[in-house]
């Protein structure tokens, strides 16, 4: 206890939990009067699901809970091949992260997972779940009232990921990638389960807008689910390779523009988590030190995704030539898959790999120490150059400044036509406004008016900076659509940052999350609970 690595949250920490590596220690049983064991086998009853009509259940194994699913050497560091068995009731279809299922009499599901993989990536989910084809070796499953949106959001489109991928990273060894919609209260955008990505419904924008996830989840296929961080300490070995992956595989598929632009929605969360955290605190650097006793996932927070972007492609940037930085990353893959690795190996195989850059001392250069990305906490000492997504910024940016001013130039704002804008163009236009807020008296009113497109979205990103948008300023009137949109779904990415607004600001605002707690607490992941809950000062895990 008193580590002061206790993580995002640490701010409304008192002390931490030094007794268990689950995230409910038994000290919380009292109080919910549930079995002493950690429930991270995630049990749903009918009005939990999309379709209300029949339970469901779902285990989430990263970071260290697949040990109350069966016993296993819960750490990444050790791989194994396993199969399963699966009885359940009629009506009911079993679906797992491996390479074959069959199902046989009596509603028995087999299933063989035939490549070796750390304990957290074996996942099962129990439901009314059907499947429909969305290419060669795709299908998605969804409760059957979500299915048709979800091939409708994804026929066709994966394989062109999964082809990509295989061209610049070297072969896809999993056989299937399917993709498994999961009810609302799924924590997470995705989970990169092998064969089988588990993700948020959120994901069905009904234009495909919200694919940057899956391309992510995709590039796990290589980094993370081939090439295994060895420690949750090296986390960012796992998430800054797979966000570099991600960016390559959408300047391919979708420009430099485009991923740029997105990368820059990417970087300003790391500005405002580091703002929020302070730069010097020790989860701000890549190499985190756990102590015995932390759970893992309360370290989680942007460095290891987009400080490890940073990183990998400064390294990029040392060899200069995208090609062989490409090249090199297939090497890596090749070198080290079915492997669980730490930095120390990622780096040291880069300057073998590069025997000329070894040679010139690049990791030793005053600043860019390599030691220094991993072990000091701060801001990236390098930043790619984003500015290929300058033409869609820049009229984003301008927008947003105008909106700021005190007396609106109306002209000149009905005079920027958003209409055609896409989804990432107005996340990050929405960025620079929250950045703004609050704004001069009247102007979010007018600007909510002004754009239904945004103020009364259906999409999850768009909604999300809408709310925080409203809660900055204090816009009461629509104080509803955040209590909407934390009822709709249980993303910890949306939930916390809309939690710890609304207790950071007006009476009335606190008191609606209070309101909006209590109605949804039960929906939600255990974890997202007792984060929340700690951001309202109740008694969490920790208390
Ligand atoms: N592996 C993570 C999700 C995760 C991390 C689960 C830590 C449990 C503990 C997944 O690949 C991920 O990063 N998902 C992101 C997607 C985004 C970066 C595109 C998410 O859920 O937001
Ligand atoms: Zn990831």
């Amino acid at each position: 206890p008193g580590d002061t690595q206790q993580g995002l949250i640490q701010k409304e920490t008192q002390a931490p939990s030094a007794e268990s590596t689950h995230g409910q220690g038994a000290r919380d049983t009292p109080h919910l009067g549930v079995c002493p064991f950690p429930p991270q086998v995630c049990w749903l009853a009918p009005e939990q699901t999309a379709g209300k009509q029949k339970p469901y259940m779902y285990t989430q194994g990263q970071a260290v809970l697949n040990r109350s699913f069966f016993p296993c050497f819960d750490t990444p560091s050790v791989k194994c091949t396993y199969s399963a068995t699966v009885q359940v009731p009629e009506g009911f279809t079993a679906v797992m992260s491996a390479t074959s299922s069959e199902k046989q009499k009596d509603n028995t599901f087999v299933f063989k997972m035939s490549q070796p993989i750390p304990s957290y990536l074996i996942a099962l989910a129990v439901g009314d779940i059907v499947s429909a084809d969305v290419g060669p070796r795709s299908r998605v499953w969804a409760e059957p009232c979500l299915i048709e949106a979800a091939k409708k959001e994804y026929d066709g489109v994966i394989e062109e990921f999964l082809a990509v991928g295989e061209k610049l990273f070297g072969p896809y060894v999993w056989g299937r990638y399917d993709i498994l919609f999961m009810p609302p209260s799924f924590p997470f955008g995705g989970m990169e389960n092998p064969c089988l990505t588990f993700v948020t419904p959120c994901l069905l924008a009904g234009d495909r807008s919200l694919a940057d996830v899956i391309i992510h989840e995709i590039s796990h296929s290589w980094f993370g689910n081939l090439v295994t961080n060895a420690s949750w300490g090296e986390f960012w070995l796992n998430e800054g390779f797979t966000m570099y992956a991600q960016r390559r595989i959408s300047t391919e598929v979708y420009g430099l523009a485009y991923t740029c632009l997105e990368a820059a929605t990417g970087r300003a969360l790391l500005r405002q988590h580091m703002d929020n955290t302070g730069e010097d605190h020790p989860l701000n650097k890549l190499r985190v030190v756990i102590e015995p006793g932390v759970n893992p996932d309360d370290t989680y927070n942007e460095t290891p995704y987009e400080k490890g972007y940073c990183f990998v492609s400064y390294l990029a940037h040392l060899v200069g030539d995208q090609s062989k930085f490409d090249a090199f990353l297939q090497a890596y893959v090749n070198q080290f898959k079915f492997q669980s690795i730490t930095a120390d190996d990622t780096l040291g195989f880069f300057l073998e790999y590069f025997p000329e850059l070894k040679e010139k001392g690049v990791d030793s250069i005053p600043g860019f120490e390599f030691d220094r990305w991993l072990n000091t906490p701060g801001w990236p000492p390098y930043l790619p150059d984003l500015s290929p997504g300058e033409q869609l910024m820049k009229p984003a940016d301008e927008l947003a400044q105008l909106w700021a001013a005190d007396s609106l130039n109306v002209e000149a704002i009905e005079a920027v036509d958003i209409t055609a804008w896409r989804t990432y163009q107005l996340v990050y236009f929405l960025d620079k406004v929250l950045e703004k807020s609050p704004l001069p008296e009247g102007n979010v009113e007018r600007l909510s008016k002004m754009y239904p497109k945004i103020s009364k979205a259906q999409n999850a990103e768009l909604r999300l900076r809408w709310c925080q948008i409203v809660l900055k300023n204090n816009l009461e009137a629509e104080y509803s659509k955040v209590k909407d949109f934390l009822h709709s779904q249980g993303k910890q990415k949306y939930t916390l940052p809309l939690y710890r607004a609304m207790w950071g600001g007006s009476e009335v605002a606190r008191a609606l999350a209070m309101e909006t707690f209590s109605a949804t607490a039960p929906q939600l992941h255990v974890n997202v609970q007792n984060y929340v809950k700690k951001i309202l000062g109740l008694e969490g895990a920790e208390d």
